[in-house]
């Protein structure tokens, strides 16, 4: 089998090109590209060609517009390479009889509510980005193509910059911290999305009444505060140096922190689909959290 993945240097690209490798051949490409193929998402064109030049079985699409608050100020841009650009490739595979594997966000969601949302709920994005992506899912799935779409937040990885990276740095240099406590989701890591991308995947290349879009996040629900001060306190039972005290760690409402770009508050989302089509479970956000820790925090 032949694969064809963009965006492999990002969060999820990157541990995909490691569940990816045992299913076949993969051709991972970023912007650069390699000789004779583009992974450039604003040259829709030189895109399409990649495609067929590559002739794969499977697209996996992990490149976007990820700079949620750089969007709003940046809208066009945000459009093509969240919407135009997938909707390229969900033509090209179209074309090529290819499964598109593509991604989506709890942002295409207005966050109203506390309950977790299906995959048919309404949508109603709050920014560029959700709208952007939205439409994105909307060009791949009226194109055609056979397509499996996994909407996930608050996505981290080990490698790279992250938000419990983040935290830790503030913990250890602050002598407060105040963090948001109005916002709900789940964690969840770009090593569980690369895995189960590659379970269903398969299973989709095999029966393709399986295709369609799934909600993919870890099990359970936190919010940013409470998200933290799990980080924190693993950390510092871990000998970690930490300042910050634990009565110290204060929670706040969103409006504490401006952003350019609106957050939906309720981003829970309903795994069940998911879960039943592919016959996988999904584990609680603590245990991805927990493992990416141990990688990076010292012995
Ligand atoms: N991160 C989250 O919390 C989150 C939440 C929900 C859904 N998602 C979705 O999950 C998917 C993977 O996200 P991620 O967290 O892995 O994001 P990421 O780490 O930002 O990766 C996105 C990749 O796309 C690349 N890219 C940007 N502009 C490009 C262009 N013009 N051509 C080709 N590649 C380009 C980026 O390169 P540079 O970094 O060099 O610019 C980066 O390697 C995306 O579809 C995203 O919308 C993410």
């Amino acid at each position: 089998m032949k694969i064809l993945l963009l965006g492999k240097n990002g969060q999820v690209g990157w541990e995909l090109q490691r569940a990816l490798a045992p299913l076949g051949e993969v051709v991972a490409l970023d912007y650069d590209g390699a000789p004779g193929l583009s992974g450039d998402f604003s040259q829709p064109e030189s895109l399409a060609a990649t495609v067929r030049a590559v002739a794969p079985d499977l697209i996996v699409n992990a490149a976007a517009h990820t700079a949620v608050d750089k969007a709003e100020s940046e809208p066009e841009f945000a459009r093509a390479l969240n919407a135009l650009a997938p909707g390229v490739l969900a033509r090209e595979a179209a074309a090529c009889g290819a499964l598109l594997v593509h991604y989506s966000t709890d942002y295409v969601f207005d966050g109203a509510g506390e309950d977790f949302r299906a995959e048919d709920a309404p949508t109603g994005p709050l920014s560029v980005y959700g709208v952007t992506k939205l439409e994105g899912e909307e060009l791949i799935s009226q194109s055609g193509c056979r397509h499996l779409i996994f909407r996930t937040s608050w996505v981290y990885a080990a490698r790279g910059g992250n938000f419990a990276k983040t935290m830790l740095r503030l913990a250890a240099e602050r002598d407060t911290l105040t963090i948001i406590n109005d916002q709900f989701g789940a964690p969840t890591g770009a090593d569980l999305l690369a895995d189960v991308t590659a379970h269903a995947a398969r299973a989709t290349l095999a029966d393709a009444s399986l295709g369609g879009t799934y909600h993919l996040v870890a099990g359970g629900v936190t919010t940013w505060f409470d998200y933290a001060r799990h980080v924190i306190e693993f950390a510092r039972v871990r000998g970690v140096a930490i300042k910050v005290a634990p009565e110290a760690i204060l929670p706040v409402p969103t409006s504490a922190f401006p952003t350019p770009a609106q957050r939906p508050a309720n981003s829970r989302l309903a795994t069940s689909k998911l879960q039943q089509a592919f016959g996988l479970r999904i584990p609680d956000w603590q245990a991805g959290v927990e493992r990416m820790l141990t990688e990076i925090l010292p012995n």
